[in-house]
């Protein structure tokens, strides 16, 4: 059974991660009276606010003080890691600042894979800056530290069947993804868990896929499911970068992406420790599920 006695926050509850976590601790039995969704524009939350969710104003922009006093009550908190890449380490800190003020017993924060080893260079910094401020807060926290999603390729698979390529540069790099259903449930899980602050607090986790594929294979998986020629077409990090800001991709984007990638060819998206799936209880999400469901769209 579930610990459903705690008010667990999500933060970025209009987002699809934290939208997912709330689904989720409803599904593990957490009572909709005893979840806060946190949103910066509480109008896109209608949805979870029908389903007897308290949604609250919260913009990581505002002070510490403002943000506190949408905490009131509030025993554990989902920090969903900011969308506002250069501005995170920033923003991070001020929902630290306002959770401890509030006096929240638990923070589960969703970092990056690796991110303190990380072969990846533009994506770690700030998760680096948040796991740091978390430890200097004191507040007792968890690091949820996600690999990639699987829905990062859904523009890439159907781009694949329009062109019949797939561009990248991670080379033989293995990717561990799952979806984000996958990392909802994880989270919804931690933060559940019978007293999760004793299990939990001081935990760092490495989650991801229990599969994992290159790029190449991915583009072999969009190949068979789709009947339609797909060939993968290896790039080095500039040559990819290039082609990215061709079609349109403003450079800071092109730049996080051709890293990543990088990054994945010296394994930097790889983890077979099953963590995420051992958390969850269930295998995740593989990635041909996804091309599946991509192609039906
Ligand atoms: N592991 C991966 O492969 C991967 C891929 C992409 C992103 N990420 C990270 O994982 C996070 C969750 O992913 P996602 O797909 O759920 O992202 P998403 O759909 O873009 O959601 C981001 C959420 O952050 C909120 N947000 C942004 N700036 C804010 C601010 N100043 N104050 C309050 N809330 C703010 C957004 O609110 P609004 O609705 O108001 O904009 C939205 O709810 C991302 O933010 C990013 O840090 C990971």
């Amino acid at each position: 059974m579930p610990n459903t006695t705690h008010t667990i926050a999500v933060t970025g509850v209009t987002g699809n991660l934290g939208a997912l976590a709330v689904e989720k601790l409803l599904a593990r039995g957490q009572p909709a009276s005893q979840i806060v969704g946190l949103a910066r524009t509480p109008s896109k939350a209608a949805a979870l606010q029908a389903k007897g969710v308290t949604i609250r104003t919260f913009d990581f922009e505002q002070p510490a003080t403002t943000l506190a006093s949408a905490l009131a009550g509030v025993d554990f908190l989902l920090l969903v890691s900011s969308s506002e890449v250069g501005k995170r380490a920033a923003q991070h800190q001020h929902v630290i600042d306002a959770a401890k003020s509030a006096g929240v017993k638990l923070i589960a924060y969703t970092s990056l894979l690796h991110t303190d080893t990380s072969a990846l260079t533009v994506l770690p910094a700030e998760h680096n800056a948040t796991e740091a401020a978390l430890k200097a807060s004191g507040v007792p926290h968890v690091l949820l530290r996600n690999g990639w999603y699987n829905e990062n390729y859904e523009s890439s698979i159907g781009g694949a069947v329009a062109q019949g390529k797939l561009m990248g540069a991670s080379a033989e790099g293995k990717i561990a993804s799952a979806s984000r259903a996958d990392y909802a449930d994880a989270a919804a899980a931690v933060l559940l868990a019978d007293d999760a602050v004793a299990q939990h607090a001081g935990k760092t986790y490495e989650l991801a896929g229990d599969e994992a594929y290159t790029l190449a294979e991915l583009a072999g998986e969009v190949q068979k499911q789709s009947g339609k020629t797909v060939e993968y077409v290896p790039l080095d990090r500039d040559a990819y970068k290039a082609a990215l800001e061709s079609i349109g991709l403003p450079e800071p984007i092109a730049e996080m992406l051709a890293d990543s990638d990088n990054g994945a060819a010296q394994g930097g998206l790889f983890d077979n420790s099953k963590t995420l799936s051992a958390l969850t209880g269930k295998p995740t999400t593989p990635i041909a599920e996804t091309v599946a469901a991509t192609l039906k769209q």
